[in-house]
């Protein structure tokens, strides 16, 4: 590094699981960080809500004042790892109406007012990253946003949330029930005491209105994302999944609709043994992206924790202060697309249907007919348990949402039906 170097000041909103680890990696690797950026790197201010030490973080730079931070002249470079939209969204366009560069690892903020956001960095000038918000370590923003420039990304299928991703691979692999499962990961450290925003998919949706914002150069909001969570799936699902050489998984999807309409969703899909996805366990995350000249590509790695997470960070930091150390800006937001969302229920999808039937002759046909009397076509049906009560499960072939919702509702009224248990849809099979 030169001695007339740019020096650089960043100032810190937040420092638990994942600020406290950005602060130890920034000060554990400052040369090679300086060396890398171009700029001496130097952290000025930390900010937190209950004042006292942080481990490993020099206590003069801790403040409950982080009003003091976006407003301070002398520093440069705004890292936001508070979460929560407000204070976070208002500190963040200080910061960069006061001409400073941010980086972000909010989701929740991102997915709602990220517009708003984007727009105020675009017209201060300024950088706002994001790397970390998306899947922790795994580099699927910038990949999508540089390296993937030049195609056209048809489809993104994520596994972005490690907690559903936890229990589903504990259900799967031993059995196990749901609430059980989900217990263990809370004893573990993997789910929150209140689990909603994970097992409802919550987290997934933020995730996806940013994917599918990045895929298709639109601005999607949390609130456009098709939501369903995992609490319904039994392990009756996950083993007649099983049976079918199938997994099931929580999925981030967003694809381009035959209409040219964006379709965002989050929800539990079976999935075929052999489809990469599948084979991504316990906390894991990975992204599956296909886009017409690359064809088919995954990303795979540590989704979330203080460390992975704060390698994101600090990829995002060593780009922005490259820009600051030269007086330049990176990519800004791109919407000029500006696709509509498709309704959920145009949607088209293959399902797998999990109903108790009474176990007599022409059963089979009864059921048979009320799938086609709403034109959705069964690819396999197999029957299970002999008796009173019998099971059957059928898969059909693509079918709009809307058809297959008419279809159930139908079979809901059957004599012969006892329970439709559950609907999940299915991916990646032969159609
Ligand atoms: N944890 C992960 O694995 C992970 C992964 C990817 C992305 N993220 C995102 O990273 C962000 C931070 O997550 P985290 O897990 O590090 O959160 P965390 O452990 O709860 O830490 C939040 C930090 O922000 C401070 N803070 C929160 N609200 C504040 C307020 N109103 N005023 C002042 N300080 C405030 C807290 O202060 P105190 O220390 O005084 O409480 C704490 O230091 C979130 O946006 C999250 O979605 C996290």
């Amino acid at each position: 590094m030169n001695s007339g170097a740019k020096q650089l000041s960043i100032g810190m909103l937040g420092c638990g699981v994942v600020g406290s680890q950005v602060a130890r990696l920034l000060q554990d690797d400052e040369q090679e960080l300086s060396e890398r950026s171009g700029a001496v790197l130097r952290l000025l201010k930390v900010g937190v809500r209950t004042a006292g030490p942080r481990e490993g973080v020099n206590p003069a730079l801790i403040t409950t004042d982080l009003q003091s931070i976006v407003s301070d002249p002398s520093i440069n470079i705004v890292i936001e790892v508070m979460g929560g939209i407000e204070p976070a969204k208002s500190l963040i366009l200080e910061a960069i109406k006061n001409g400073k560069s941010v980086i972000t690892a909010n989701k929740a903020l991102l997915a709602t007012h990220g517009h708003e956001l984007f727009n105020a960095a675009d017209a201060a000038k300024v950088d706002l990253y994001y790397e970390a918000a998306v899947a922790g370590a795994i580099p699927i923003i910038r990949s999508m946003r540089e390296s993937l420039a030049g195609d056209q990304i048809t489809r993104v299928m994520g596994i972005v949330n490690g907690t559903t991703n936890y229990i589903l691979t504990k259900m799967h692999e031993e059995g196990r029930a749901f609430d059980e499962v989900l217990k263990e990961a809370q004893a573990l450290g993997y789910a929150e005491a209140d689990p909603t925003a994970d097992i409802e998919g919550h987290d997934a949706a933020a995730k996806a209105a940013l994917l599918a914002s990045l895929a298709f150069h639109s601005t999607v909001v949390i609130d456009e994302v098709y939501c369903e969570g995992i609490s319904k799936i039994s392990s009756d699902d996950v083993a007649a999944a099983k049976s079918m050489n199938s997994v099931i998984k929580l999925l981030a999807i967003a694809e381009l609709t035959v209409k040219d309409e964006i379709s965002v969703r989050v929800h539990p899909v079976i999935l075929p043994a052999a489809h990469p996805l599948a084979s991504v366990r316990n906390a894991f995350n990975a992204v599956y992206v296909e886009a017409e000249a690359a064809g088919q590509l995954m990303f795979y790695g540590r989704g979330a924790g203080g460390a992975p997470t704060a390698s994101a960070i600090l990829g995002d930091l060593v780009a922005v202060a490259r820009h600051a150390a030269y007086s330049t800006v990176g990519y800004g937001e791109s919407d000029y697309a500006d696709l509509d969302i498709a309704p959920i229920g145009a949607v088209k999808s293959q399902f797998f249907v999990r109903l108790h039937v009474a176990d007599k002759s022409g059963v089979l046909a009864s059921i048979a007919q009320t799938f086609a009397s709403e034109n959705v076509s069964i690819q396999t049906v197999r029957q299970a348990g002999l008796g009173e009560d019998a099971e059957l499960v059928v898969v059909t072939h693509a079918a709009s949402e809307d058809a297959l919702d008419a279809c159930i509702a139908k079979l809901k009224k059957m004599d012969i039906v006892s329970k439709v248990e559950s609907v999940i849809r299915v991916e990646g099979a032969q159609s």
